[in-house]
């Protein structure tokens, strides 16, 4: 998907959520000479002419090249259907296709519509490498540790270990908190297989994720450190959500990593 349409105008460019990542990614897609149509958000003003609007309808996706989502799993799922009978989506609120008929049923939209669903790498990084080698991978884990501010948690003394299990548990309970949980499921041995493992650590300012990856004849240890700016997201996902853009809107020319 090139920054013009085959007609030749932009690239039409909608939203759900104009929150940290959302107002990062507006201003990129302008940067790339794409068109914001508009934002989904119930709540937020925007400061630099972007349209806001605050309820969806099936026709606001109408003549949309791509829809990013950044808002919550709740608002994907609201409105996931909509969008990929008519168009392209990024979605950033992963833990949404921890349930099975979500994930299914965009999957099968999707395909019936000739629309992607573009997987971003969003605050972790290699799941390109995980999703080559899913045939062959054997254990999955990942152990995230955050302050207990980020994870919505009441302040604790000492580190402590708020969830174990497997990741489709761990989605229903830090939904806001366990995308790169979710990222990882998706991209390697799903939901069920996939080990959680959240820390709440009073003494951190970085979201950190330790992945381990086994399978036959491979083993991969990923740790990711990513300081934070307050609520759900560190400094690297709308960096990350940037490239990931630019992979999608752009003709790259020059170097690009596949
Ligand atoms: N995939 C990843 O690696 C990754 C990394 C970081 C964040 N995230 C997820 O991305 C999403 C956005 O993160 P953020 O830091 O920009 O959040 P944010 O809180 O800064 O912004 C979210 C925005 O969504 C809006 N919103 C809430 N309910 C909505 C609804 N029903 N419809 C439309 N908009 C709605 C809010 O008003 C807010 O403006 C979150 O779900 C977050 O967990 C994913």
């Amino acid at each position: 998907m090139a920054g013009s349409s085959a007609e030749g105008r932009a690239r039409r460019v909608a939203l759900i959520g104009y929150g940290k990542i959302g107002r990062t990614v507006a201003q990129h897609v302008r940067e790339l000479g794409c068109e914001v149509a508009f934002a989904l958000d119930p709540v937020a003003e925007a400061e630099d002419g972007t349209t806001i609007v605050r309820t969806g309808s099936p026709e606001l996706y109408e003549g949309i090249d791509l829809v990013v989502e950044c808002a919550t799993a709740t608002a994907l799922v609201e409105q996931i259907d909509d969008v990929l009978e008519r168009t392209n989506l990024m979605p950033f609120s992963l833990t949404a296709f921890s349930d099975d008929d979500v994930l299914e049923r965009a999957k099968r939209t999707a395909q019936e519509h000739g629309h992607a669903i573009y997987l971003p790498h969003g605050a972790i990084l290699g799941l390109d490498g995980i999703w080559d080698a899913r045939s062959i991978l054997t254990e999955v884990s990942i152990v995230t540790t955050k302050s207990p501010a980020s994870l919505g948690l009441a302040a604790c003394s000492e580190p402590k270990t708020v969830f174990e299990g497997c990741t489709r548990d761990a989605c229903a309970a830090f939904p806001r908190n366990v995308n790169v949980h979710a990222a990882v499921a998706l991209a390697g041995i799903g939901f069920s297989r996939t080990h959680s493992m959240i820390v709440a650590d009073p003494n951190v300012t970085t979201n950190t994720h330790v992945i381990s990856v086994k399978g036959e004849g491979i083993e991969f240890t990923l740790n990711i450190s990513s300081f934070t700016t307050g609520g759900v997201t560190g400094v690297y996902t709308p960096l990350s959500a940037c490239g990931s853009l630019d992979r999608v809107l752009k003709d790259a020319g020059g170097l690009s990593f596949v």
